[in-house]
């Protein structure tokens, strides 16, 4: 059985800069606040759909590994923030990069889709389905987010990166992965006005409001990163001396230190973007590792353990050896249209239709909500 070589990667980070400062603006919060309790001092706001970001960091991505988009047999769309629900977003990236003859399916675990898509994506490989394979995190928060909400507005970021997979002979890639779910937990973080449950009942889609017991989900995230690797390293057959990088989920800063501390691996190995980008969900891992490979981090032969939990609530971490090379093949000269906006501008758009909208909606919603709410969680879309 053959294994699933990286190859290829490539990110686009969205250049409107939201700062803590910017925030301040319209929420009772402040930088120190934010910076103290989550490690954020900046995050990203995108001005293009999801799959515009995805499809360039796609096409750095191929690029990288000298590949031609009308070789690629298959994309995996890992992202909870699709621009549409049907058709699926791995089609709409499909057709930007001209990849006709690839397979084209999205992958919805939350912050680990990312993860998860790269495990199914491997198993594809490994098991002879397709010979290569486009694994992308993405995430499209901002249209969505619940602004006025200091407890979840203040955490979240625009981004996405990729990664292309090849077959190989040699032992690369994945060597081991564990995922799992704390479903009874799945209501600590929820998205209510997104879904079915929602539709034509006087709910817009995207006029949401965020459930988010933050203790509880820091609780749970360190668990969950710290299990998933502790059986991921077993399965391995290595123990934590043998990880060079660590490229967590970048939810918080002090779940990364505390997955750290627990995992026994020094925080000097491990890459950080939260700062500069806040929790970008599917996007984080992703885009940690092409920045740890852009700084040079990833050498040639290195053994990588990326821990991730996201909403569901899901967890997992992989064991991945990366192969002798750790520069790009090629580079795309594709780009995102120039910003005519700041982000700052951006957000207070999004936040001044909301309030239209629920003024003149006053009432309307709030029975629907109410009863998502109440639903129990067994039987909760
Ligand atoms: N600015 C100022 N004050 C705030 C803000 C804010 N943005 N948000 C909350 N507060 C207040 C609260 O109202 C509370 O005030 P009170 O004591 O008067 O009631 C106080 O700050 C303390 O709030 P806590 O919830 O105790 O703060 P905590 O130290 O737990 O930090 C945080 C909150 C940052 C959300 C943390 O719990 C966390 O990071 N949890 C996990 C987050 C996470 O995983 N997010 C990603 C979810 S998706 C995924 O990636 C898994």
């Amino acid at each position: 059985m053959s294994y699933a070589a990286i190859t290829g990667w490539g990110k686009c980070m969205p250049p409107a800069i939201l700062s803590n400062a910017d925030l301040a603006t319209f929420l009772d919060t402040t930088d120190d606040w934010i910076v103290s309790r989550t490690g954020m001092r900046e995050r990203r706001i995108s001005h293009v759909p999801a799959t515009d970001m995805a499809a360039v960091a796609s096409a750095r991505a191929l690029a990288c590994a000298g590949l031609a988009a009308g070789d690629l047999q298959l994309i995996v769309y890992g992202s909870c923030s699709y621009d549409e629900q049907v058709p699926n977003s791995a089609s709409g990236v499909q057709v930007i990069l001209g990849a006709h003859n690839a397979g084209a399916m999205d992958v919805n675990t939350a912050c680990t889709s990312f993860l998860y898509g790269l495990s199914s994506a491997t198993a594809l490989i490994r098991t002879g389905v397709v010979k290569n394979a486009l694994v992308i995190g993405v995430e499209l928060i901002s249209p969505y987010m619940d602004w006025d909400n200091r407890n979840v507005s203040v955490l979240f970021g625009d981004g996405a990166a990729a990664v292309v997979l090849q077959a190989s002979d040699e032992k690369l890639g994945v060597l081991a992965e564990h995922l799992g779910c704390y479903a009874d937990a799945r209501q600590t973080l929820r998205v209510r006005g997104m879904g079915c449950a929602y539709a034509n009942r006087g709910v817009r889609y995207g006029d949401t409001r965020w459930d988010f017991d933050g203790q509880e989900i820091f609780k749970k995230a360190v668990k969950g990163m710290c299990q998933a690797s502790d059986i991921a390293l077993q399965k391995a057959g290595l123990t934590p001396t043998d990880i060079d990088l660590l490229v967590p989920h970048q939810a918080n800063l002090r779940i990364i230190e505390s997955v750290a501390k627990y995992a026994k691996i020094p925080m000097e190995k491990a890459v950080l973007t939260v700062e500069r980008y806040g929790n970008m969900s599917a996007a984080t891992v992703p885009v940690a590792l092409v920045e740890a490979l852009e700084e040079g981090r990833v050498k040639p032969g290195a053994t990588l353990l990326t821990p991730g939990f996201g909403g569901g609530l899901t967890l997992c971490s992989h064991v991945i050896r990366w192969g002798s090379r750790v520069t790009p093949l090629g580079a795309s000269s594709v780009d995102l249209p120039p910003l005519t906006t700041t982000a700052l501008e951006l957000v207070n758009g999004y936040r001044a239709e909301r309030a239209r909208r629920s003024e003149s909606e006053a009432g309307l919603q709030a029975p629907v909500f109410a009863e998502a709410a109440a639903r129990p969680p067994a039987s909760a879309a």
